[in-house]
């Protein structure tokens, strides 16, 4: 039975729109928890646009799944996760232009560099995994760099047409089986929904899917009607008490005694 890592960018996304605190995705995190993630992912970009340094360091005293960072295979990079040790990194090509990650990494011409990183990694005792496509060379290269791991890419499978999903998802089912036979562990993520995932799922020797978008999609409409309850009641019944200042309900910290009596 295949596992779920919830990816959490999109909530740093919303926060990052208004460069404020909320949402925060490492509260958040608890509550993916509890909701029976077996694990919490995040992309820490090198342009910071969703995830920040911050965050990430909170999640990893925070999560009590496991923590998969996906990053870009860059010595900034590999010395942040070197620092944080997070239970798996994944590694993935990165463009600034692009909206997401595109593509899987190409590992054939990656060359030592890509090598000397995940030795790196794995030296310091952080599992590696490769987001690659479900290409015959690109696994093989894959288990040649020394990776343990692979994370497949279901983008293509996710944005095919109904007539060539079956396609898309063959090439999945046999990706899954050659990287096994090359002793890679499998997991894949990206683009999965609600209507697209269970044939995935139900892919033998599948170990995780890691799952942003559409679930940050779901949360918002089935959490939103209780938001705007919630923000109508105060909206509709508000306290007359001033919040603030003289009398007020909400006390200034600095008003406050060293007994805690205000
Ligand atoms: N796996 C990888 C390597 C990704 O880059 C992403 C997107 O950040 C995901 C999984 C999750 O994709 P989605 O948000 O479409 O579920």
């Amino acid at each position: 039975m295949a596992s779920l890592g919830v990816n959490l960018d999109h909530i740093a996304t919303v926060r990052q729109a208004r460069r404020t605190v909320e949402p925060d995705p490492v509260t958040l995190a608890v509550l993916a928890e509890l909701g029976g993630a077996d694990g919490i992912t995040v992309h820490l970009r090198e342009d910071r646009r969703h995830i920040q340094d911050r965050d990430v360091e909170l999640l990893r005293r925070t999560v009590r799944s496991r923590l998969n960072l996906e990053m870009a295979a860059t010595a900034e990079m590999v010395a942040i996760a070197i620092d944080l040790v997070p239970d798996m990194v994944t590694l993935v090509p990165e463009k600034r232009e692009e909206v997401t990650t595109e593509g899987g990494l190409d590992v054939i011409t990656a060359g030592d560099g890509l090598c000397r990183h995940i030795q790196q990694l794995q030296g310091a005792g952080i599992p590696v995994s490769l987001f690659v496509d479900a290409d015959a060379e690109q696994l093989k290269a894959s288990a040649r760099s020394g990776a343990r791991w692979v994370e497949l890419h279901t983008g293509g499978y996710a944005d095919a047409n109904w007539s060539q999903q079956p396609l898309e998802l063959a090439r999945l089912v046999e990706g899954c089986q050659r990287a096994q036979e090359l002793g890679l562990r499998v997991n894949a993520g990206h683009g999965l929904t609600y209507q697209n995932v269970e044939p995935v799922a139900a892919i033998d020797g599948m170990e995780e899917l890691n799952i942003g978008h559409t679930i940050m999609a779901r949360a918002l409409a089935v959490g939103l009607s209780e938001a705007v309850r919630q923000m109508k009641q105060l909206v509709s019944s508000p306290r007359r008490e001033p919040l603030f200042g003289e009398g007020a309900l909400l006390q200034n910290p600095d008003s406050v005694d060293v007994e805690g009596q205000p």
